[in-house]
């Protein structure tokens, strides 16, 4: 099937929109796992360990057992009995506990599972289910892992805490161009371990019914193929006896890719007592042992010429993986996508290395609004060029046009590895620059400073790395990440599209609807679009990291374009004229050179039912497996304003602007309200978020009150805008968009901040900035 190339013509997906005259065009519908109420259906709770790090003596059921309601207790001994005692994690770098069986690892992690005909009875016996710890030393700081006194996981044949080792690049040529470099800048900085918090929290209803015997799992499932695969790998039931249905999620973000030991306990409890058995997190607990996302202690050199010509960059980082390496990275990237390392600038050497450890946390690194890692490089390479700027005292945006990678670069090599497919960096930065009227807030900045007003300007100019993946390099537990899309064309002109993905909230019963709609000129209002069902959607390996688009996108445009080719053989058939002189224009078959003879696409969908071509079968319908050839590179500049009170550590982000270039943009409504979600999400984590632990191990954010989620009242008003350079691969055009903003804007944020406190001296401030944390800052600086 030849791919269209994607032209600058073709900007907008303009179809769907001009037709219906509302911009705002916008399906959708809701069932949620809430909605999910079977006949005799008993619910579960979890028991969870109060101890980060503890041996597990003795666990007596009795108490619990005698509880009305109780149906059954589960321990990890009655899990290793059924074979269920371990799940794989994502890359084969380690296996999970499903409960904790010998001692518990991280606080609140799951230590034995209670069913009952009740949530209330449920919980109510958990509290009786007696367990006996006796307290291990406890380690929550991977720099203190790394020394091996304790060993966390003594499961492992490894008697020590490194998880794994990866790096990229070239050690030696880096290193030697540095100690050459005029400039030398270094930076260590964290990007802290933070949560999601989805507004739905992770949830199943497990159903085994015993006279199909299928097993059928409502799960709130971010990738619904990969857990009936995953589920069939680990307990042996044949897929066909799988069924899983992901209801509309209520945000993901991430959080519900990873298999929870929720799931496997309320799947084993259904298979043994017959009934359909419900689990659903409550906020604790998504706090607390579900994936976290981030946690990477980085230090960034980079060498530069006097004149701010960057020469080489080496970036060098301690992860913290928690208790079991369940991070969300494919296989053959053990730190997901961190080498775009490089971001927008065109450094001729780099080398970039990790080192994994576990702790006594819970585990995680899963890809929160994020291509797996891309969000830790982009803030690594955005505050180091701010901190070479502040060293060259030069222009940080000056800085940035300097260093660019060039558009006429493009396809662009990057020193470690990957080919840049598109971008025009320079464009997006200088219609950022223009916009926000960025000379005016330099000489604004310049007149508060002589009144002692500290008032701070921060620039990210992010290259992201979104669309995995081409099989050839992507897999996540042996599958490989293409997408897919299945059509069907009605007689009477309406239609369905089935995809492997599943959105939670992003909005693809719309953009999946005017794409068919702009491929085949048909009305998007009656192309229904469904996701998250096993047994009726082509395989796919589900939403996140923004690769829906990149990916699924491009299947449904293929499949669309297959019916395309089919359509012209019944429209040859019913003009009674060759097929070489049919055309396809403005939304129709015409008869090249007889003006007024075309016909529709809701035409031939009835031919092919009532009239089909002679050569051809009947009917209307296609699918096609997308396996990308190249991932896609959106890219952005965001600039934010932000007044910083020096008395009380106050911040205030007085104004944000973000340009975003995601190519060939399907639906700017969609877009837009992806780009405000994610700079809010952005913005909490810069300012308010971080999931910490004391040094005896205690979680210290296990609820709203402690882990903060902002409101509007907190939220900036975000103004943005666009510049479109389309994918020349993809086969519309497009890029993906969805995490772009949670990439791109942390860096913004606290490139403003110390921008504002740089005449204090201040070089750096790790998120989250808190009123205290600048407050305390500043103090030091004048100190
Ligand atoms: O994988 P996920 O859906 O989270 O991310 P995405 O591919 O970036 O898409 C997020 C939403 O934005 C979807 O509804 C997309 O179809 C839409 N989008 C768009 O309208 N135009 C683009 N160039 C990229 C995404």
């Amino acid at each position: 099937m030849p791919i269209t190339p994607a032209t600058p013509e073709r900007h907008a997906i303009g179809l769907a929109m001009k037709r219906k005259e509302d911009p705002r065009f916008i399906q959708g519908r809701g069932r949620y796992l809430d909605d999910i109420v079977l006949p005799n259906m008993l619910f579960l709770a979890l028991v969870h360990s109060p101890y980060p790090h503890a041996r597990i003596v003795k666990i007596d059921k009795t108490d619990a057992l005698a509880m009305p309601g109780v149906k059954a207790v589960i321990t990890g001994e009655d899990l290793v009995a059924a074979n269920l005692g371990w799940i794989p994690t994502f890359h084969g770098y380690d296996k999970q506990m499903v409960l904790a069986v010998g001692k518990a690892v991280f606080q609140y992690q799951e230590v034995a599972g209670v069913v009952a005909t009740s949530r209330e009875a449920a919980f109510d016996a958990a509290e009786l289910v007696e367990v006996e710890y006796e307290p291990l030393e406890v380690i929550v700081d991977p720099f203190v892992a790394m020394k091996d006194a304790t060993i966390i996981r003594d499961d492992r044949e490894n008697k020590t805490n490194h998880i794994y080792h990866w790096e990229v690049g070239k050690r030696d040529e880096t290193n030697a161009a540095l100690a050459a470099s005029d400039v030398h800048i270094s930076g260590k900085m964290e990007f802290q371990r933070v949560h999601p918090a989805p507004l739905e929290t992770c949830g199943i209803v497990a159903d085994m019914n015993g006279g199909s015997g299928r097993l059928t799992l409502y799960l709130t499932s971010q990738a619904p193929h990969a857990h009936r695969t995953v589920v069939s790998l680990v307990t042996g039931i044949p897929e066909d006896k799988i069924h899983v249905i992901s209801p509309d999620i209520g945000g993901g973000f991430g959080n519900k890719v990873p298999v929870y030991p929720g799931y496997v306990v309320a799947t084993a409890a259904s298979v043994i007592l017959g009934s359909p058995v419900k689990w659903v997190e409550n906020r604790t607990e998504n706090l607390t042992t579900s994936g976290f996302a981030r946690d990477y202690h980085m230090n960034v050199e980079i060498g530069a010429t006097t004149a701010g010509k960057v020469t080489a960059l080496k970036v060098t980082t301690v992860a913290d993986h928690g208790a079991f390496d369940a991070a969300a990275d494919p296989t053959k990237y053990p730190a997901g996508m961190f080498g775009i390392v490089t971001g927008s600038y065109d450094f001729p050497i780099a080398f970039t290395e990790l080192d994994a450890y576990f702790t006594n946390k819970a585990p995680g690194g899963i890809a929160y609004r994020c291509s797996f890692r891309v969000t830790e490089a982009s803030y690594a390479i955005e505050r180091g060029m701010d901190m070479l700027a502040q060293r060259l005292g030069m222009d940080p945006a000056e800085l940035r046009l300097k260093n660019f990678v060039k558009k006429e670069q493009f396809p662009y090599p990057s020193p470690l590895g990957f080919v840049y497919d598109s971008g025009d960096y320079h464009r997006t930065l200088e219609k950022a620059l223009g916009k926000i009227g960025y000379g005016d807030l330099r000489r604004e900045q310049a007149e508060k400073r002589k009144r002692g007003e500290y008032m701070g300007i921060g620039i990210s100019t992010f290259t992201e790395v979104v669309g995995a993946g081409p099989s050839k390099l992507f897999d996540i537990m042996g599958i490989k990440m293409f997408d897919s899309a299945e059509i069907r064309i009605h007689p009477t002109g309406s239609g369905i599209v089935r995809t492997g993905t599943r959105h939670q909230g992003q909005g693809h019963e719309t953009t999946w609807a005017q794409i068919v709609a702009e491929e085949l000129g048909l009305d998007p209002q009656n192309i229904l679009v469904e996701e998250g069902d096993t047994d009726t959607a082509p395989y796919g390996l589900g939403t996140y990291a923004s690769r829906s688009t990149p990916v699924a996108g491009g299947a449904i445009a293929l499949a669309a374009r297959k019916i395309r080719e089919k359509a012209k053989k019944i429209a040859a058939h019913v003009l009674e004229v060759s097929e070489d002189d049919i055309e396809w224009e403005d939304y129709k078959f015409k008869v090249s050179g007889v003006p007024g003879k075309s016909i529709t696409m809701k035409e031939i969908a009835f031919a092919a039912y009532t009239n089909p071509a002679p050569d051809s079968e009947p009917g209307l319908e296609a699918t096609f497996y997308y396996d990308p050839p190249n991932l896609t590179f959106p890219h952005g500049a965001y600039i934010a304003v932000v007044d910083v009170d020096a008395e009380t550590g106050e911040t205030k982000v007085r104004r944000f602007l973000a340009i975003d270039d995601c190519g060939v943009v399907i639906n700017p409504m969609i877009v837009e309200g992806q780009i405000h979600g994610g700079l809010t999400e952005g913005f909490a984590i810069a300012f308010m978020q971080e999931i910490r632990f004391d040094a005896s191990g205690n979680h210290l954010n296990t609820n709203f009150t402690e882990y903060l989620v902002p409101t509007s009242l907190e939220t900036p008003a975000w103004e943005t805008d666009n510049t479109v350079t389309p994918s020349p691969h993809h086969p519309l055009g497009a890029k993906g968009v969805g995490e772009s903003p949670n990439v791109g804007s942390p860096a913004a944020f606290v490139n403003a901040v110390v921008d504002a406190l740089s005449p204090l001296g201040i070089t750096h401030i790790d998120m989250p900035l808190t009123r205290a944390k600048v407050w305390h800052a500043i103090q030091a600086a004048k100190a």
